[in-house]
């Protein structure tokens, strides 16, 4: 039998969630100490997706496995108060398309929408078009106030991360729907 749950980080988590990381180009990949300071000082705003495999014999429970198959790597901003901001967003290739994502986006939601964010950003890389797909779905907006430019056909914010590193901005405005139950 397989349980699905989303959860807070615990700081451990940090190594799993290293380990995972690397399952999930083209997303970028940090070292092992930016992976720790998320699960340590943003602790509260970084949640993961753990799958329990358990199995039974004769009606017996024989075995119980756990692991962790998505992250969400977020905070809230310091600078303005009203936004918050996802760095990282990953599933394992095995669990994807099952909806973890959206559950760790409504949980991300609803946890900094009731400490008053408002604005919800990210960025992707504009060759990153399946999790471009997936926020336009959910709903944000590309590239708003800011100059584009076209890479293979996206619409990208020029040099946003430095030289040669265009990047698709997105952003949400949320209201109580997307995080009250
Ligand atoms: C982008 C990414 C996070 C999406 O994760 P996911 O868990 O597959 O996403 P979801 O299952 O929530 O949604 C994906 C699709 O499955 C659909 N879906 C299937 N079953 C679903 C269910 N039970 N509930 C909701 N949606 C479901 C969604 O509607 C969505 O449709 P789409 O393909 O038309 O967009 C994942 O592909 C990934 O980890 N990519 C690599 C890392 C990355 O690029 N991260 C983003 C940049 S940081």
């Amino acid at each position: 039998m397989e349980n699905i749950i989303i959860r807070q980080a615990k700081e451990q988590d940090f190594r799993d969630i290293a380990q995972l990381a690397e399952k999930c180009s083209p997303m970028a990949t940090e070292r092992n100490s930016i992976y720790h300071i998320f699960t340590h000082f943003f602790q509260n705003t970084v949640f993961v997706a753990e799958v329990e495999v358990t199995r039974y014999d004769n009606d017996s429970q024989t075995d119980s496995q756990k692991g962790l198959i998505g992250f969400l790597l977020g905070f809230k901003s310091q600078r303005d108060t009203e936004e918050s901001y996802i760095h990282l967003l990953c599933i394992d290739p095995n669990y994807r398309g099952r909806g973890i994502a959206l559950k760790l986006i409504k949980k991300f939601l609803k946890v900094v929408g009731n400490m008053g964010t408002n604005k919800i950003l990210l960025i992707t890389k504009p060759i990153n078009k399946k999790a471009i797909k997936f926020y336009e779905k959910l709903g944000f907006q590309k590239n708003v106030g800011y100059e584009t430019i076209k890479v293979n056909g996206i619409d990208a914010v020029k040099d946003y991360n430095g030289k040669g590193e265009h990047m698709v901005v997105f952003q949400k405005i949320i209201s109580k729907d997307d995080f009250i139950d």
